[in-house]
């Protein structure tokens, strides 16, 4: 486990899993790479913690999430990844969320770890 920038709902800090969540990571693969540059149906989630939303280069991103203002922290991330739609209403990303907390906890220490 490591400690994560993250804060739960309850106000606790939270850890995750990196092994786990590259696992997890699955279900984002099927439109991410963590390979700088690679582009596929979504951006390349290389060096994504911290990221400016819609910076990924040569990625054809909705103005939805273009001009959202986000910052991809990883608390950010956190509340993103449990509904996209809510956080960035017109986003491309056509993927329901990831609802266990945990699981999203252990998919941004895997990026963390692997796509730094
Ligand atoms: C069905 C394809 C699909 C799946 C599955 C998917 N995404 Fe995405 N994702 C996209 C697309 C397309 C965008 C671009 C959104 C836009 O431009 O509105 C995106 C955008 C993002 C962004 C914002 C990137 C940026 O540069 O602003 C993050 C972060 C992200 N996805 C993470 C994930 C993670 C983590 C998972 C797995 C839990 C996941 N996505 C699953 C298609 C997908």
């Amino acid at each position: 486990m490591i400690p994560l920038q993250i804060k739960n709902d309850q106000g606790q800090p939270v850890s995750g899993n990196p092994a786990n969540g590259q696992q997890d990571f699955v279900v984002c693969s099927a439109c991410h790479s963590i390979q700088p540059g690679q582009n596929m149906v979504g951006p390349s989630l290389h060096g994504v913690i911290n990221r400016h939303a819609g910076t990924a280069p040569n990625f054809h991103y909705s103005s939805a999430n273009k001009s959202s203002g986000l910052v991809w922290t990883e608390q950010e991330l956190y509340t993103y990844l449990e509904n996209p739609q809510k956080v960035v209403p017109g986003t491309y990303m056509t993927y329901i969320g990831m609802k266990d907390p945990q699981q999203r906890a252990d998919v941004i220490a895997y990026l963390q770890q692997a796509a730094g």
